[in-house]
Order: structure tokens, then sequence, then C-alpha cells
């Protein structure tokens, strides 16, 4: 008797940490939102999940990965399945890297750091965002591995030669300007706060804070955020808190156009990749002014609201450029079979965003790692379970391949 309860019952040994404890009850990226919306203020999960106007495009940018479907094949010989790739000259062993974020201590204290040494340890490239809270040379001396550079465009160009000199110095490779903010999308959530970054401290941010103790501690007894690349210029480093809709109004520069992606091409001296194309048309010109890359985005649904899904746009994009462009795609991915569909309709690789900042909210780095080996192990079973030694090697359903 005593032998058959022993050998039904094993006590599991404790998990003292907190953040092995919450990613051992997560089965998913929808469970790394929930708790990421637990720890985290409303306002500032609000700034993170949120999208512009009515959060369809948000919508529509993961929608469009249920669309497409595999056709499986049996009795293939699996035991090897390889999904790497290389992306500007360079090998990587997934397709998959980690999008530029604006501001993202908000989400945890280690912030960049964070992120930046994850994505090194699983040998995915990491895009630092001009609005990062730690700078390139903090990001450099964490991570030897491949960094790039989101840039925007201030009225001030010496500001932007200044950082694309300074990613090169640090052995940045490759320069990303994003093209999609020309002014700010309407988040309609941030609107309704009143969201400033950094937050602004009222009676209703007061509350918010003294119900997220943790969050609020780590945020106080930690230096301030800032836009830690352009520290010291007032004004522009983030050290006053600002509407992000006011600051990019005010300091980005609008004017910002074609005939000025040369000039970029001829200071970044290392690839470029335009990152918020949203047409064929658009994708056909950086084509044939010499862009190294694109990123298909619509800024996660952030930017204009109604702008095609990414993952929709792939196919006449390929039939209209072929190889002379390398193209990516970001938003929506949550799952190693969306990297998996978006790859065989002709993406080089996928960027993902929130996904790593809810994984990043709820348990620092490891939740970003987790988040990373929940997308590679599913890039892998996707291979495994349709019959495909490599994603070349995937069938679609004949609706999805177009
Ligand atoms: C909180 C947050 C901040 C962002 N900040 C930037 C940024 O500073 N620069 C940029 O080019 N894109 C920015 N993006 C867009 C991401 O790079 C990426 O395009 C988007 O998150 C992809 O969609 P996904 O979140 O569904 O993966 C941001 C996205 C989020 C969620």
């Amino acid at each position: 008797m005593l032998r058959s309860v022993r050998s039904l019952v094993r006590f599991a040994r404790p998990e003292w940490r907190g953040s092995r404890r919450r990613l051992a009850r997560c089965g998913n990226i929808d469970d790394l939102r929930r708790i990421a919306q637990r720890r985290l203020p409303a306002g500032v999960f609000d700034y993170i999940d949120g999208a512009a106007e009515d959060e369809r495009t948000m919508a529509e940018n993961a929608a469009a990965y249920g669309r497409v479907r595999i056709e499986p094949r049996i009795l293939v010989d699996v035991a090897k399945v390889d999904a790497s790739t290389t992306l500007l000259g360079r090998r990587m062993p997934y397709p998959l890297a980690l999008a530029p974020t604006g501001f993202t201590r908000i989400a945890h204290w280690e912030g960049e750091l964070a992120v930046a040494r994850a994505a090194a340890k699983a040998g995915l490239p990491y895009a630092l965002s001009t609005l990062g809270t730690r700078s390139i040379e903090e990001l450099a001396a964490v991570s030897d591995g491949d960094k790039w550079f989101q840039l925007y465009v201030w009225r001030d160009r010496g500001l932007a030669k200044e950082l694309m000199a300074r990613a090169r110095e640090a052995g940045f490779t490759c320069i990303m300007p994003t093209v999609d903010t020309a002014v700010l999308g309407r988040r309609e959530r941030d609107v309704r706060r009143g969201f400033t970054l950094p937050p602004k401290i009222g009676p209703s941010t007061l509350v918010d804070g003294i119900r997220h103790p943790a969050w609020t501690w780590n945020l106080v007894r930690r230096e301030p955020i800032t836009f830690s690349s352009v520290a010291g210029h007032v004004g522009i480093d983030g050290s006053t808190a600002v509407a992000l809709s006011t600051y990019v109004a005010t300091q980005f520069d609008p004017s910002f156009s074609w005939r000025d992606i040369e000039w970029v091409r001829s200071e970044a001296g290392m690839p470029v990749m335009l990152k918020g194309v949203q047409s064929a048309a658009d994708v056909r010109t950086a084509a044939s002014i010499g862009v190294d890359a694109v990123v298909l985005s619509n800024h996660g649904g952030r930017q204009f609201e109604g702008a095609p899904a990414p993952l929709d746009l792939l196919p006449e994009v390929m039939d209209s450029v072929g190889e002379s462009i390398e193209v990516l795609v970001d938003g929506g991915v949550r799952r190693g079979s969306d990297v998996v569909k978006a790859v065989r309709l002709g993406a080089r690789a996928v960027l993902i965003g929130r996904p790593y900042l809810y994984g990043l909210a709820a348990a620092g780095e490891e939740g970003v790692s987790w988040v990373i080996s929940h997308l590679t192990s599913g890039i892998d079973r996707t291979l495994r379970l349709t019959g495909a030694p490599a994603i070349a090697d995937v069938v679609l359903h004949r609706d999805a391949a177009r």
C-alpha cells in the first residue's frame, strides 16, 4: 500500500525564485501577457500592450497568421531539422530578431540590457531603439551579439549623424531607420490616461504605483529613466515628462523622405534596413536605390490604423522584388508556426516586439529567454510535425500559397 502511494505521489521541489515560479506556470505568450498585466501599473501595461485607434490593425496582424495553413507531410525523416538562415550576410540559428522598443526600462529595471543579453545568448540580433533607455555604449558593453540601431531622425540632423557614428564605433551591424512615424499614431489608451514618458505622478498614478510595489520600488531606487543615447541634450533626452505624441511632433523631422535615405546610407557605413514599409511599391523603390533590407511593419498597429497586415503583403512583395532586397516582417508573431509561415511566404526573418516585453515584465532577462525559446522550439516542432527538415520544405495549403 505504502509502495503504491509512493509510486503515485511525488513531491515537487519548491521553487523559491518568483521569476522561475511565474515562468513555470506559463504555457504561451498570452499567459506571459497576463502576468505582465498583473505586475505593471495599468498605464504602463497599456503603453506596451496598446495600439492606434480601434486597434483593429494590431488584431489583424495576428489574425493573418491564423488564415495560413500548412499541409503536414508524413513519414519524412525529421530527426534533424534546421531553420537557420543568413541575414545581411550573417548566419543566424533561427529567422528571428528582437524589434526595437522605446522606453524598455519601463517594463523592467534592467530594460534593454536584459533583452540584449538574452538575444545574444540565443545568437539572435536585437535592435536598440533611438528612444532606448540604455545607451549604444551600455549595450555594447554587455552584448557581443549582433546589434542593430533603430534610427528616428531628429530635426537636428547632427544628432542622427552622431548616433550613427557611435553605433558604428560600438560594433553595431545595421542602421534601421523607422519610416512609419512622421507623427505618432493616435494611441487612445495613452490619450485617456494622459500617459507621459516618464510617467507623471498624479493621484491615479500614485494609487497605481502603490498597487504595484515591486515595480515602483525598482523604479525609484534606480537612476532615472531617460533616452540614454542622447543623455544631456536638454528637451530631447526624455528627462522631463512629455506625451510621446508631443515629443515626436516637436523633435522628429516630418520632412524626412526618400532623398534622405541616400544621406543615411552614406553616414551609416553599414547595411541599412528600412522599418515600417507598408506597400509593395515602396519595397520596389527601396530596392531600386540600393537599400539592403526592409521590414514590412505597421509598428505593431501603433501607427496608421487601417494598414494591411504585413503577412498579407508578403506574397505581392515577393512577386515584385524577388531576391533583390531582403524582406523581413513583424507584427502579431506569437508562435513558432507563425515564424515558419512568414519565412515560407518569402520573409528572411521576423521580428517580435510585445512578446519579449511581456516576458521582460514578467521575469526580466529569464522572461525574454523564455519567449525566445518558446518561439524557437515552436519552429522546430512545426518542422517536425509537418515533415519538413527545413522551412523551404514546408508545404503551404493552396489557399495560402496564393
Ligand atoms: C512598447 C513599444 C515600443 C515601441 N517602440 C518602437 C521604437 O522606438 N521604434 C520602432 O521602430 N518601433 C517601435 N515599436 C514597434 C516594434 O519595433 C515592432 O514593430 C512591433 O512591436 C511589432 O509588433 P508586435 O508587438 O506585435 O510583435 C514599439 C512597440 C512597442 C510595443
